[in-house]
């Protein structure tokens, strides 16, 4: 079953958590029906599930468990909300979008304006340099490149909401007097990502302290602070990026349309690509601002197509040639491995870093869901969040079980290393051991040479 399949499942099957207290049905969810929906990727309903707009209150299997369990800590890793685009078409006006957060505009979310009124207090000295010349929130009456949207402020402070109402109101995960150290945050040195962690946190906490907010600088999009180096990972990739070429080159109808579009305007095909225009075709679809128009023609819905079903494609042939697979199991091997020292040190009782949050980018989800097995995850939405979290059972206090989740699914038992455990096993989630045991060796013994540690997989010669 994929992860689609799974999504939709939520759907169809009444979901029995009514005893564990939270009641699915008083909630809806923004998935479309199931019995409409096309079972093939159709490149516009893709796009809009990428864009995230935020409508009703979805529903999630966060914190779903048996009243035995108690749940110990919780692990985010979210990629920013909506931004504006990275690059701009060549000759085009840049769309029109304004980046001030106000209250009369789509989409709101009650807490927006003591989100920007607490925000303009200011931070004192609440983040690792050089985070702190970074502005708190958006603020651009016309957009800076990149920077985040009120879009994109509310799908997180609509994250950090649910995420409060499941882990602090109904599992009690921090004391009400909770202190500095039960919260790890770090994030990358980007604006988007920073008032995005902002934005969730301020949702989640229900009092946000400067005085307990400490923010880590992590330089590198794979969080792999001072493992960063391992040649073996950069050919990997070197090899994933031939591969993505040698596909778009077999795509005719792709380079027919980027042909067109650089006809429109006025530019050379390959200065056109270079400008990656789907990242700001994105932009305007999520928008709902029409593409951009020169003297020569528009761009157009049938462009926006051709180029988001070559990316659907792209994904597809990614998983089957495992190139990234490679990629990924060591990109993102030094982040888990900090996680699952957190847990361990959460099973020893310890109360440091119980709930601990990376704000991030795509590429830095990308690889994690990939080294977990999860395939078939989509490729991360704005505003996508993935979760571990961990549970002890209360009557066998010394055993330890997590549950991961993606945009509020429970892929525990799609991942590699818990694909078969629930067939054995009456229990809801994954043994901590089983994660632990995958860390430490069998992601490197999945990558197929002799090495079963990061140093060795990272330098192996010959490959
Ligand atoms: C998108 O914009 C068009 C006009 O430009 C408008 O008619 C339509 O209702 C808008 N759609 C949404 C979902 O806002
Ligand atoms: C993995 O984590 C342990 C501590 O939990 C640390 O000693 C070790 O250096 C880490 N390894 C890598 C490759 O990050």
């Amino acid at each position: 079953m994929d992860v689609l399949t799974a999504l939709l499942l939520v759907h169809l099957i009444p979901v029995s958590t009514a005893k564990n207290g939270v009641s699915s049905k008083s909630r809806k969810r923004i998935m479309p029906d199931p019995v409409t929906e096309p079972p093939v990727t159709d490149p516009v309903y893709e796009a809009l599930l990428y864009c995230n707009i935020p409508s009703v209150a979805e529903r999630s299997m966060e914190g779903h468990a048996p009243h035995h369990f108690k749940l110990v800590s919780v692990h985010v890793f979210i990629r920013h909300g909506d931004r504006y685009p990275l690059y701009v078409i060549p000759k085009t006006k840049r769309p029109e979008i304004d980046c001030t957060l106000v209250a009369n505009r789509k989409p709101y979310h009650p807490k927006l304006e003591a989100f920007v009124s607490h925000m303009s207090k200011g931070s004192g000295a609440s983040f690792e340099s050089p985070l702190n010349s970074l502005p708190l929130y958006p603020n651009h009456p016309l957009c800076e490149m990149g920077e985040l949207t009120q879009t994109g402020v509310v799908q997180h402070l609509q994250n950090g909401q649910l995420l409060r109402d499941i882990y602090l109101k109904k599992h009690k995960l921090l004391p009400n007097d909770w202190s500095a150290d039960q919260i790890y945050l770090e994030t990358t040195g980007k604006s988007r990502t920073l008032q995005s962690g902002l934005a969730l946190l301020y949702g989640f906490l229900p009092d946000f302290d400067w005085k307990k907010i400490y923010f880590r600088h992590q330089p590198s999009a794979l969080f792999c602070s001072g493992s960063c180096y391992c040649p073996v990972r950069n050919q990997y990739l070197e090899k994933e990026q031939r591969r993505q070429y040698l596909l778009r080159l077999k795509n005719s109808q792709l380079e027919k349309t980027y042909g067109e579009m650089a006809k429109i305007v006025d530019v050379p095909t390959k200065q056109l690509r270079a400008a990656n225009p789907i990242d700001s075709m994105l932009c305007h679809f999520c928008h709902n601002v029409s593409f951009p128009c020169t003297r020569n023609g528009c761009v157009d819905m049938e462009h926006f197509k051709v180029i988001k079903t070559h990316q659907i494609e792209d994904e597809r042939e990614r998983r089957e040639k495992k190139l990234y697979l490679g990629y990924s199991l060591l990109g993102a091997h030094p982040i888990l491995n900090q996680t699952i020292g957190r847990m361990q040190r959460a099973t020893e009782g310890r109360k440091e870093e119980l709930f601990a949050l990376y704000s991030a980018h795509d590429v830095t989800l990308s690889p994690v869901l990939s080294a977990l097995g999860l395939s078939e995850a989509r490729f991360p939405r704005f505003a996508a969040r993935l979760i571990f979290e961990l549970w002890q059972d209360r009557e066998k206090p010394s055993e330890h079980s997590v549950r991961i989740l993606y945009n509020g699914v429970d892929v525990t038992f799609h991942t590699s290393f818990c694909q078969d455990h629930h067939k054995h096993s009456p229990k809801p989630m994954c043994p901590l051991e089983n994660l632990v045991r995958f860390v430490k060796r069998d992601m490197f013994v999945a990558l197929g040479g002799s090495s079963t540690n990061y140093y060795d997989a990272c330098h192996r010669e010959g490959f």
